[in-house]
């Protein structure tokens, strides 16, 4: 196969990391075979003054295209790419057929500009406005298709879209997360399908909460609707966890204590986050289907909670409201398998909690420190009520006979997880307004994780993950959603009850794999 030549590209970063950004983009080519050699341009118009956010090379099709020329009325971030060598020297704008001039507007051969109080933000400014500015576009694009002469509309089509799906890494019945490239950085998407569209609707309105944003709860970069092949598909982007999930985890790989202290309290910390009431801010937030599936894992381990397509805002002091049964029945708490009706709407954060109760469960099995045997890992209550439980016979097991997961006599004699247990079973209490506090827990396991009397690898096990050790939670990255936030995408606050998805359960009640 011919290989396309080394394009020469201009490289410019307003943020100082032209050389890191060109060195992944060099790696991106690797991966390609060499091939794609293209141009761009990024900048910002801020009242009429031209704010070169980027320039560097480009690795996605732009073929044909000789200038670099942004052809979008009015994004937030123009973005053009072009295939000739340094092409990217110069960008414009193509004028609107309304605007006078026939030749692109050039917007200027751009010099550096000082560092303004802007340039504090991080380089991800661009990464997440992006997504927006290709939304925006695609919204004027709908509406101006119909006035505007063909050749425009033409040249609208051919924009490059800067969102590439890469590989397909989760799927499931509510739609599939991909791995995609969103300029030089890897973010996850996930597509929806249309019939699950109010949970699309119901995710994004929880992301653009103010106050969400936090370390252990996945961070939100954009959100659009596309036209697809067949019919419109929902998307979400989000943060890229390479780890994947932590039922994942758990399957592939085992866990020191130290690993175990460190997943639990990470977990127990975003899960308070979502619950915190923040008086003028933040309203407590429900999850309502937290599962190991639903967690993800960066590379120190650190849990991120994910999937907010069932979450609910809680309003405080609000009258008793009526429970519907969703989730996913494998995690149910009693009171939601007996059918509980007018709860306060505390009881959502208890049934919170009972399924944080059995993922510490499940992390537990998987824990080498414990001495005993570790078999495969099992999700709760598979040895009790086998594979796939119908609604009765988790009923049954859970509400009448106040069954819970095992604990195994080997747990009982590591002064760790001893303790450990004590808390799973404080999470999982019958009565739900006896359980833990998400922030008790993670308080908990901080302590465990700290206390002196218990070294990391006590009891004899040590670290099984290949040699992963868990490090404090690197800072978070300054992601600017304040932006996006406030553009707010056009969404309506609703909160979303009474869904059907299985899985999820949706509100009738059958059983699903969980
Ligand atoms: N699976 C679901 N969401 C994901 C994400 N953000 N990163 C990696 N894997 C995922």
């Amino acid at each position: 196969m011919q290989r396309r030549h080394r394009r020469r590209c201009v490289s410019f970063s307003r943020y100082g990391d032209a050389e890191e950004e060109e060195a992944r983009v060099e790696e991106r080519k690797e991966e390609e075979g060499g091939e794609g050699g293209f141009c761009y341009a990024a900048w910002r118009n801020v009242s009429g003054d031209i704010l070169l956010e980027r320039q560097g090379c480009w690795v996605h099709d732009c073929r044909g295209r000789s200038k670099c020329v942004e052809s979008s009325s009015n994004p937030f971030v123009y973005f053009c790419c072009c295939d000739r060598d340094l092409c990217n020297v110069d960008f414009a704008r193509r004028p609107r057929p309304h605007e006078v001039t026939q030749q692109p507007t050039p917007v200027a051969r751009p010099v550096p500009t000082p560092v303004t109080l802007l340039s504090v933000t991080t380089p991800l400014l661009l990464l997440l406005l992006l997504p927006l500015s290709v939304w925006t576009y695609r919204r004027c694009r709908k509406l101006t298709h119909a006035t505007t002469p063909p050749q425009e509309a033409v040249s609208l089509t051919a924009l490059l879209p800067p969102l590439l799906l890469l590989d397909l890494r989760a799927g499931g019945r509510f739609g599939c997360v991909w791995r995609a490239q969103l300029l030089s950085e890897v973010v996850a998407v996930k597509i929806v399908q249309t019939v699950n569209q109010r949970l699309w609707q119901n995710e994004v309105d929880i992301f653009v909460t103010p106050g969400l944003s936090h370390h252990n709860l996945l961070q939100f970069i954009g959100a659009e609707r596309r036209e697809g092949n067949a019919e419109p598909e929902m998307w979400i982007i989000t943060t890229f966890h390479e780890r994947g999930s932590l039922c994942d985890h758990l399957k592939g790989s085992t866990l020191s204590w130290h690993e175990l202290c460190h997943v639990g309290e990470t977990l127990a910390r975003g899960l308070a986050h979502l619950h915190r009431h923040m008086h003028g801010g933040k309203p407590a937030i429900a999850h309502r289907d937290l599962k190991s599936k639903n967690v993800l894992l960066r590379s120190d381990l650190s849990a991120v909670v994910a999937d907010f397509g069932l979450a609910l805002k809680l309003q405080p002091d609000c009258p008793p409201v009526d429970i519907p049964r969703v989730g996913t029945l494998r995690y149910m708490a009693p009171e939601l398998l007996e059918g509980a009706i007018c709860l306060q709407s505390d009881a959502f954060l208890h049934i919170d909690v009972y399924a944080l109760g059995l993922v510490l469960w499940e992390i537990a099995t998987r824990c080498m420190s414990s001495g005993g045997m570790l078999g495969e890992h099992r999700a709760p209550l598979v040895d009790e009520v086998g594979e796939r439980p119908t609604l009765d016979e988790l009923r049954h097991f859970v509400v009448d006979g106040n069954g819970r997961p095992a604990i195994r006599e080997a747990w009982l004699k590591h002064p760790g997880l001893s303790q450990l247990c004590v808390t799973m079973e404080e999470c999982w209490d019958q009565d739900a307004e006896a359980r833990l506090s998400a922030h008790c827990v993670e308080e908990r396991l901080a302590q465990l994780r700290t206390d002196p009397g218990l070294p990391a690898g006590s009891g004899g096990g040590g670290g099984g993950s290949g040699g992963t050790t868990a490090a404090p939670p690197p800072t978070t990255k300054a992601f600017s959603l304040g932006l996006l936030k406030q553009a707010s995408l056009g969404l309506t606050g609703q909160a979303l009850l009474g869904l059907t998805e299985q899985p999820p359960l949706g509100l009738t009640g059958q059983s699903t794999a969980g």
